[in-house]
């Protein structure tokens, strides 16, 4: 992401920031820490893994990633951001059972033709063979490489029939703070939100995903669907979706809202430019440990060639 021009290290915060926003950017750096978003991470003590799923059925590998050797499950279900599950990376695992994914369902609304309710039972059901699940190798900004299993957003949201004042796709998490222990804590305007535009949303490698390694989605990961846009920093990737939005501005997002000099709306890997507390260039794999060697992030996160172009013309600096 990109560098603020004044270093918020170069004046005592309290003296240059309007109480407000002074006490948001405490609200912040609480959340941020449980939260580690960006920062780079440690290695981590295993817990145990969590109780497997229902396998997926229909999964096949895409050509995307096949280079790449994956995470194990273990990690990747026991590292996790999820806020309404605890701060804390191994809080979400623990809490797991307190997310309820059944009944579960998807309003999807705003500028469309034909707004409606979507049943997640009927999204794996109904979403047709050839356009349907598939292993997917994504690089997550993180320091993991994971296995996804899911299929294109595009496919979903061309049904709700957008219309030209579409220019934006808003997400919102579950709002349920009597069963999520985070949202009876005041560390972030639940629910959560994200964001993309109309063509990031459009872009075939932008995924809702149901499962893991062949698996259904574990809690922990944002069951039973959440989002994965393999260019971005994991945290454009909302969990436990219940709405979709078409809008014509571009909405409010969690973390942007939160500290905007750190976390723009695009939030695409850049490791060009800094965050202002921290070097964007390396990063550290997860489960490999704190001594192996740190691999170069690449722009876009390796998708470059696939994503470059809808950023043309666009001054990154700027668009962070
Ligand atoms: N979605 C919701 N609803 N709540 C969260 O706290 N954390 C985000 C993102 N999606 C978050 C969320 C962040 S900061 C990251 S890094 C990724 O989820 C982590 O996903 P993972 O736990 O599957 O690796």
């Amino acid at each position: 992401m990109l560098i603020k021009i004044r270093r918020p290290w170069e004046l005592k915060e309290s003296s240059v920031t309007p109480e407000p926003h002074f006490r948001q950017r405490r609200k912040l750096l609480q959340a941020a820490a449980a939260a580690g978003v960006g920062a780079a991470m440690p290695a981590i003590a295993r817990v145990a893994p969590p109780k497997q799923g229902r396998r997926l059925s229909n999964v096949r590998d895409s050509e995307w990633g096949r280079e790449l050797e994956p995470t194990d499950f273990d990690d990747i279900t026991s590292y996790n951001n999820f806020l309404e599950l605890g701060a804390g990376k191994r809080a979400p695992a623990r809490n797991a059972d307190k997310l309820r994914t059944r009944p579960w369902s998807i309003r999807v609304n705003g500028a469309c033709e034909k707004p409606g309710q979507i049943d997640i039972e009927d999204i794996l059901r109904k979403i047709p063979q050839e356009e349907r699940i598939y292993r997917f190798r994504c690089v997550e900004a993180w320091g993991m490489i994971v296995p996804w299993d899911g299929f294109s957003l595009g496919t979903l949201l061309k049904r709700f029939e957008p219309t030209s004042k579409a220019r934006y796709v808003a997400f919102e998490t579950l709002y349920d703070p009597e069963h999520l222990p985070g949202q009876r804590r005041n560390i972030l305007d639940w629910p959560y939100r994200e964001g993309l535009r109309m063509d990031e949303a459009m872009h075939p490698l932008t995924m809702l995903v149901t499962g893991v390694y062949g698996m259904e989605l574990p809690a922990q990961n944002g069951a039973p669907l959440r989002l994965i846009v393999p260019w971005k920093y994991g945290f454009k990737s909302i969990k436990s979706i219940v709405g979709i939005y078409f809008v014509e501005k571009e909405p409010a997002t969690t973390w942007a809202a939160l500290q905007p000099e750190e976390y723009g709306f695009y939030a695409n890997v850049n490791p060009e430019v800094d965050h202002p507390r921290w070097s964007q260039k390396y990063e550290r794999r997860i489960g490999e440990g704190l001594f192996a060697r740190k691999h170069k992030t690449l722009k876009f996160n390796g998708y470059a060639e696939e994503v470059a172009h809808l950023y043309k013309g666009m001054d990154l600096r700027k668009f962070y």
